[in-house]
């Protein structure tokens, strides 16, 4: 067991590889947070609260509980009753009172991990989890929370999350029910996040917490382009490979907070949870709410072992299905190739020219239903656009199939257009508030996914689709964020429950998806990477990063996605030049190299592209086939950063057991009149020597590489760089 309570001190402590978590009930049954870090011994650390000092504690000084409330370092902070920083639960009982007050009541530990319920959630792996569970009561209001923590046997993590029940006779609302709450005790740190746009996703940006509140959010219904539901503090020198860093991801996709606020004794309070404002659950007796799961991370070697602590847990204890430990089919995708301008032909002809150059499944992306001929019709009409694809769906799959390649399809399960046959049917199934006009997005509608027989329709229709022919990939996407939320069937006083029954419609009908059909790989999609979340990984084991296909700028969207997610779940595409976003143009290998750290695929007409390009297909084939094991199941480190030196780019991937290392480099823009760059390695093992596969002769010490580092980019050499946005790529084994 990796979980301890000793009777003495009142304290909890939860112990993970490297890492300590420690909390105590201390005077009035309060739970309060002791020490996140590195591991200490079995000794008392209530000292840490500072109990010596003013006011001391109710028990010795009531009149200056107030003071007491606003000093505690809390597990779970109420509101009403004294502390004045942010609270992580908010409550209007049926009186209209709004005072919470939760102390500790019992506790459990035991072996494994709860699901929980209708939400994504790491599991036991294994046997590799302890829980711990504490019940917290406010006897008033007759509200219990449970604070549930589970550590893994073999990575750094703590999971987290929140139960609530009422067991009163009165129904009373959750007008806030936050995750997680971590109380550091100093300012001095750095926030951590990962802010964008549409085919800017997941920019990295860092800045000194100061006093009062920073945060991000989303209020979209999605977990957003803009900010992503992750946030780290680290100390103000932390950087790639030091430092102390505290790293927060919410495995949720939909509305969030994640906050940092210093008070005024220079402490830090970071909150995260479903987002507050619009947010209303009603508890009736007996009724509970399940709070979604947090990760949390502690590490005093820099923001890359905060990365490798996330991908690790999310490698073994959050991703799931057959592909989970797969190298994933390439695919080519006929998006870009094609937007909605395609028939059974062209698919074919694409099919054709894919299959001979080893492409091994060929998706049909948005296009193929009711009468879609742009964005602007038929989103609900899930049948076959006949006239398009002549002979229909099962003759297509059939064609595509007789060339070798598996077939996979795409759905926007949640969207409605007004110009649909769904619409006409059943206006009042799009989220709406009523006599309002509905705001339109890509001229389309968001469809009431709280409503089961609205998913069950949507689903029905799916499952036509998906029986009519062997599909075996799915790309679900998302194409607009949510408006004027509210729904025909919730009474009033559970209408601002709508947000979050959205998501858990979502997830159920992905989880009815993956159940019924385990064999179908499921990528995620939301308009590029607007819905790249810990929770979307546990249904699908890779999401589109980014409709930004362009290498150069994937660098930087790839390097963001990587401070949380592993690779191995970025979906990343060769596509065609000028690129369709930027206009750029790029070497066709580096596309292929910097694909290559994803699940790796072609989004390009392939009957069209130069014949030069079409040569180096197989070729960046192999190439992905040769090293994604070790891209999928290594640590990730990486070398340049493009958020501070947009020049160049590099990064690593060494095998755990450090036997291999796969270095890739980019020069963003090359350098007139400049030596080679030397770049340090990486993670490998200091006593071992190391030799370049694709030559030899070439041995490095472990400490060389790390020390000294390789020259990368020697001019007049067989590792000739040779212009903008070159790249290299060089396997070490270990010798
Ligand atoms: C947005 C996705 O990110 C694209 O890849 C493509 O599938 C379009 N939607 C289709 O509408």
């Amino acid at each position: 067991m990796n979980i301890f309570f000793n009777q003495n001190t009142k304290t909890f402590t939860l112990n993970t590889q490297n890492t300590q978590y420690r909390m105590a009930v201390v005077s009035d049954g309060y739970l309060a947070h002791l020490w996140y870090g590195g591991k200490l011994p079995d000794e008392d650390l209530i000292y840490l609260l500072r109990f010596d000092e003013s006011p001391f504690t109710p028990e010795t000084n009531n009149r200056e509980r107030g003071s007491f409330m606003d000093n505690l370092p809390f597990e779970y902070p109420c509101f009403g009753i004294g502390d004045y920083r942010e609270s992580a639960i908010a409550v209007l009982d049926s009186e209209g009172m709004s005072a919470c007050d939760l102390r500790y009541s019992s506790h459990k530990i035991y072996s494994g991990k709860p699901a929980l319920e209708g939400l994504p959630a790491t599991f036991d792996n294994g046997g590799d989890c302890t829980t711990l569970e504490i019940e917290m009561l406010d006897s008033h209001l007759n509200l219990k929370a449970t604070l549930i923590y589970s550590v893994f046997e073999n990575s750094d993590i703590i999971a987290r999350s929140v139960r609530f029940k009422n067991i009163g006779n009165e129904p009373f609302y959750l007008k806030r029910a936050y995750s997680a709450c971590l109380e550091l005790d100093s300012s001095q740190y750095d926030m951590i996040t990962l802010n964008g746009s549409w085919a800017r996703e997941r920019m990295v940006q860092r800045q000194p917490l100061h006093i009062g509140k920073q945060s991000i959010e989303s209020l979209r219904g999605e977990s957003s382009h803009q900010n992503n539901p992750f946030m780290a503090v680290c100390s103000h020198n932390a950087d790639e490979d030091n430092g102390e860093v505290y790293g927060l991801c919410f495995v949720y996709s939909g509305n969030f907070t994640a906050m940092a606020e210093v008070d005024q004794h220079d402490k830090t309070r970071l909150l995260m949870g479903i987002n507050g404002f619009d947010f209303s659950w009603k508890l009736e007796t007996g009724e509970n709410f399940q709070a979604p799961e947090v990760l949390m991370t502690y590490t005093n070697k820099g923001i890359g072992q905060m990365s490798r602590n996330f991908h690790d847990v999310m490698r073994s204890n959050l991703i799931r299905g057959k592909y989970k430990d797969k190298t994933r089919p390439v695919l080519i995708n006929n998006w870009e190739a094609t937007y909605f301008k395609f028939d059974t032909d062209k698919l074919l002809s694409i099919a054709d020219e894919a299959s001979k150059l080893g492409i091994e499944m060929l998706v049909m992306d948005d296009g193929w239903f009711g009468h879609r001929d742009s964005d602007n019709s038929s989103l609900g009409d899930w049948f076959v656009y006949e006239e398009k694809l002549k002979g229909g769906l099962k003759h297509l799959v059939e064609q595509v199939n007789k060339r070798g390649m598996k077939f996979g399809i795409w759905f926007e399960p949640e969207m409605i257009s007004p110009d649909s046959e769904l619409f006409k049917a059943h206006p009042d199934w799009a989220i709406q508030v009523k006599g309002r006009p509905l705001t339109q997005s890509r001229e389309q509608y968001v469809l009431d996914f709280s409503r089961k027989e609205v998913r069950d329709y949507i689903y029905f229709m799916m499952r036509e689709i998906l029986d009519s022919a062997n599909i075996e990939y799915i790309k679900w996407d998302m194409n607009r964020q949510l408006t004027e939320v509210g729904s025909a069937t919730l009474p009033a006083d559970r209408q601002r429950e709508l947000w979050h029954r959205y998501v858990l419609g979502v997830y159920d009908l992905m989880n009815r998806l993956t159940t019924d059909y385990p064999d179908i790989l499921l990528e995620n999609c939301s308009g590029g990477g607007a819905r790249f979340d810990a929770g979307m990984l546990y249904y699908s084991p890779q999401i589109w990063c980014s409709d930004d296909t362009d290498a150069i700028e994937r660098l930087k969207i790839q390097a963001g996605t990587s401070y949380v997610y592993p690779c191995s779940a970025m979906g990343a595409h060769v596509s065609d030049c000028p690129n369709h976003t930027v206009g750029r143009n790029t070497p066709f290998k580096t596309r292929g190299d910097v694909a290559m750290v994803g699940t790796f695929g072609y989004e390009l007409d392939v009957t069209r592209i130069s014949e030069e390009d079409k040569k180096q297909i197989p070729h960046q084939i192999e190439q992905f086939k040769k090293y994604n094991l070790l891209i999928r199941t290594g640590d990730f480190y990486r070398i340049g950063n493009m958020f501070e030196d947009n020049t160049w780019d590099a990064w690593e991937f060494v095998a755990k057991n450090k036997s291999e290392v796969l270095f890739e480099f980019v020069q963003v823009l090359a350098r007139p009149n400049m030596r080679s760059r030397r770049i340090k390695l990486k993670g490998l093992d200091p006593n071992a020597y190391y030799f370049r596969e694709d030559n030899p002769e070439q041995v490095f010490s472990g400490k060389a590489l790390m020390q000294c580092g390789i020259n990368v980019a020697k001019i007049w050499s067989a590792d000739e760089i040779w212009g903008d946005f070159a790249s290299k790529v060089i396997h070490f084994i270990k010798a």
